[in-house]
């Protein structure tokens, strides 16, 4: 991605955001438009090549330090500690968390794998915890924002679908957090989209996104960027956004 004339330069005092889940989909397209509005980025995600891809894409050439790496899983508190310690030992602070590495194993109560449920259990509700708990420090001391990315599916149910389980999991947790930091000056919004066009569908190399119309990554980057970007003092809960045509 080449920088566009208005793109502002990364100085001491932009904005600086750590992304869980930053190497595909709505993270990567998260950290492209964060990095347009002038923020500077630590992304995160377990395959190390892929994050390191859209790093070197995103930085390109320019000359002010915008996004760097930080490998690891998104419920390994160390991992996740050293992407905490990472943004604020580069840049000097840290204003914004977003909770985004998850993924679905596209089956049901009556026939998954509870060995595959157990991982997406620990990636989709552990990992938003544990950065919540390690970022909280530092997102005092900015009066800083946390996004999580949520989901429809954790807003209503559907039957034997155990991913959204984990994304009730994860509305609980937006409105838990909002309760124990808003005192302390600190934003909590839950992103929760509908459809969105991304690799989370892909399942043993087929696509099983549903027909019908789809949200880009781009979109919900987009929310995500409104929601940060709020004045001084306002703190947008919850963001439900889905594609017109998605009836359910
Ligand atoms: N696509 C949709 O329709 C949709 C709708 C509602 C909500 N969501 C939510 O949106 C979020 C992003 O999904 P997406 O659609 O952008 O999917 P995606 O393109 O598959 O991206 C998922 C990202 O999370 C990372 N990730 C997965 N497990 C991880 C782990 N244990 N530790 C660290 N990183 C991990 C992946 O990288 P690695 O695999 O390399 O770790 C990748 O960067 C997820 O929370 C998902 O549940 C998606």
């Amino acid at each position: 991605m080449t920088r566009s004339p208005t793109t502002p330069s990364a100085t001491p005092g932009s904005p600086v955001t750590v992304i869980t889940g930053g190497s595909s989909g709505i993270g990567a397209a998260t950290a492209a438009e964060l990095i347009q509005r002038g923020h500077r980025i630590v992304v995160t995600g377990r395959d190390k090549a892929k994050l390191d891809r859209v790093v070197a894409e995103l930085q390109h050439d320019r000359d002010d330090l915008v996004i760097l790496a930080a490998p690891g899983d998104a419920c390994d508190p160390l991992a996740v500690a050293t992407a905490i310690d990472l943004a604020q030992r580069s840049y000097g602070r840290l204003d914004n968390v977003v909770a985004n590495a998850g993924f679905s194993t596209h089956d049901s109560l009556l026939d998954g794998d509870p060995d595959r449920w157990q991982d997406m259990l620990l990636t989709n509700v552990l990992g938003p915890m544990v950065l919540i708990q390690a970022a909280l420090p530092a997102l005092r001391a900015t009066r800083g924002r946390i996004v999580l990315i949520g989901s429809v599916a954790g807003l209503k149910n559907s039957a034997g679908n155990v991913y959204s389980v984990t994304k009730w999991a994860v509305t609980g947790l937006a409105e838990n957090t909002r309760l124990l930091v808003t005192g302390d000056g600190i934003g909590v919004t839950l992103v929760a989209p509908g459809r969105v066009a991304t690799p989370f569908w892909q399942r043993d190399g087929a696509n099983t996104m549903p027909a019908g119309p789809a949200l880009s990554d781009h979109d919900v980057a987009a929310s995500v960027s409104w929601a940060l970007d709020q004045p001084l003092g306002v703190d947008i809960n919850t963001v439900v956004i889905r594609p017109i045509g998605q009836a359910v």
